[in-house]
């Protein structure tokens, strides 16, 4: 839908604004970085800290840990099987490797495994490809430019973005490897966005000190989703998928390895058994849990699957206490609500405006410094700009784009916003956009290791379900680097660890029976169920009417 009157009227004042703005960006003139002690303060609007978003674990390695209460329902919920209706001793699938999950992660996963002489199975809940992954946009990071740049500042900015409170080794291993990817990358064709003389082109994102955000225009995940797809149905002969199968439980066997899942047919709501000798989880985040109501970038099966199968299997968790809210989703049109605007417009000059027309930001902040002074303009001093339907954003003055870097600019370095607001009637390069911070990434998960191994043997992690790399807030471009990195790490280890295993052990769900166990004694979550596969936006008074044992534990 097109704006109507009343915002059209609005955005006068900030096409009055626009010419000093403008002006100003020229010169070179920014709004100062806000003070440590500003930050400090204006992250009092972060959603992260309403405390009484959260409430303790009662079971599992983490008892005791407060985090978002949508995550501790369904950590705190019952099996979706029940552990003595599944018959262990008779193998649906065999394989070396099973990887959980078809995004980025999975996808690099599968491919390194399958390098190491593995057999892969990648089991995936939609299809290979549906993931957050495929919906980035703005870039991935990598200190390539050796002069001026390296991972030595690489680091510093991972660190400093996220509070200096991640995994050192983590952040270690990430910055190191991100020059590798990049060439891995191009040398398995992908199309990065480059100048005539074909060096890569990079940018600046939030919180780093370097240019080295690189990209495909706007659509980088799916560029880096294309490549690694096609190269993994090139090796069709070792690398097998199952689509629409997503995982429900994990399964150990006698040694307390991991031994394989239990995976439940979409098409024909049955459950089957896959043996394997090593699993990778890359089940990816939870932005469709909508922590505090949030709108969501995520794609449909971002649902924290993973997250819950392994923590029941025995590996804690961490940072799930943060949670980032990317500062620009759509607010308006509505039927586009919570979708991503990269931060590739802010990156290369759109100012952040109030009603007034005022720019109020820096619009490189961190993020989540960005997304609470967001909302802080909106909450605290009423400069939000009204909806039809009574919500509120801010503008981000997108057609100051082609002012300064010339016209055609926006349709060409964003095409696949250009072309969604040209759906609704909207010229981007022309029109500012209305935006306000929505749920972008799960910044903890899953404790893991560089080489992607769990405390659970023959368990591997790589991607938005583990935690620590990015400590409380992830820095841009940085999560399409973490599932490279760690997804090619937790493939190789995988087809490592799955050559090394050769007394296969005797099945077990003995952990899910315990870990009911666990909730009986605690008196919590026997009314849920839980992984939740999808989410659900029945209606409660149709619910009602439709409950199904497929849906039911999916309520919210
Ligand atoms: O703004 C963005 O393009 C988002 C990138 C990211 O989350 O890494």
């Amino acid at each position: 839908m097109p704006y109507p009157e009343a915002l059209k009227e609005l955005i006068k004042k900030v096409e009055a604004t626009r010419p000093v703005r403008v002006q100003r960006k020229k010169a070179g003139e920014e709004l100062p970085f806000m003070s440590l002690e500003e930050r400090a303060e204006t992250l009092k609007f972060h959603p992260d800290v309403k405390d009484e978003g959260r409430r303790e674990i009662k079971v599992g390695p983490s008892k005791g840990y407060r985090i978002a209460h949508e995550y501790v329902d369904l950590l705190e919920a019952r099996p979706r099987v029940d552990p003595d209706k599944i018959d262990l001793t008779k193998a649906d699938y065999e394989t070396d490797v099973l990887v959980i999950g078809a995004g980025g992660s999975g996808t690099a996963a599968a491919l390194l495994a399958q390098e190491a002489g593995a057999k892969v199975l990648i089991a995936t809940k939609l299809r290979h490809g549906d993931a957050n992954t495929m919906m980035a946009e703005g870039g991935i990071q990598a200190a390539t430019k050796g002069h001026k740049d390296s991972p030595y500042f690489h680091y510093l900015d991972v660190m400093g973005g996220g509070h200096f409170v991640n995994t050192p080794s983590l952040v270690e291993t990430l910055v190191n490897e991100a020059p590798d990817v990049i060439k891995w990358l191009e040398g398995l064709g992908m199309n990065f966005s480059k100048y005539q003389d074909g060096r890569l082109k990079t940018m600046h994102g939030g919180g780093t000190s370097r240019k080295r955000m690189h990209f495909a225009a706007d659509i980088t995940g799916a560029e880096i989703m294309r490549t690694i797809r096609d190269e993994a149905r090139n090796r069709a002969a070792d690398i097998q998928v199952l689509e629409f199968s997503p995982a429900v439980e994990l399964v150990l066997d006698d040694k307390g390895r991991c031994a394989g899942a239990v995976l439940y047919n979409l098409e024909t709501a049955e459950y089957f058994l896959v043996r394997a000798k090593a699993v990778v989880m890359a089940t990816g985040g939870s932005g469709r849990l909508h922590v505090q109501q949030f709108m969501t970038t995520n794609h449909y099966g971002a649902t924290f699957d993973g997250a819950v199968m392994a923590y029941r299997a025995g590996v804690p968790v961490c940072f799930l206490h943060t949670i980032q809210y990317h500062p620009t989703g759509v607010v308006f049109p509505e039927q586009a609500e919570g979708i991503l605007i990269t931060e590739k417009f802010r990156g290369i000059g759109a100012n952040l405006v109030n009603i007034e027309g005022e720019q109020f930001v820096n619009e490189r902040e961190p993020r989540d410094v960005e997304a609470a002074s967001i909302i802080k303009e909106c909450v605290l001093k009423g400069k939000g700009v009204p909806t039809p339907t009574g919500r509120f954003g801010v503008w981000l003055d997108s057609p100051m784009i082609d002012t300064l870097l010339g016209e055609g600019t926006v349709e060409k370095e964003f095409p696949g916003k250009f072309i969604l607001y040209k759906r609704f009637g909207i010229d981007i390069s022309k029109e500012p956009m209305l935006i306000y911070p929505t749920l972008h990434y799960q910044n903890g998960g899953l404790e893991y290791q560089s080489s992607g191994a769990t405390r659970v043997p023959g368990l591997f992690v790589a991607g938005e379900v583990g935690g620590g790399v990015h400590g409380e807030n992830r820095l841009m471009g940085n999560s399409l680097l973490d599932i490279l990195v760690f997804g090619r790490l937790a493939g190789a280890s995988a087809g490592r660890w799955a050559k090394e295993v050769t007394n296969a052990g005797k099945l077990s769900l003995d952990h899910v029976r315990k870990y009911v166990k666990d909730l009986e004694s605690a008196g919590v979550g026997l009314d849920r169920m839980s992984p939740m596969l999808l989410p659900d936006y029945t209606l409660p008074e149709t619910k009602e009417r439709q409950l199904t044992a497929h849906y039911a534990g999916t309520l919210r």
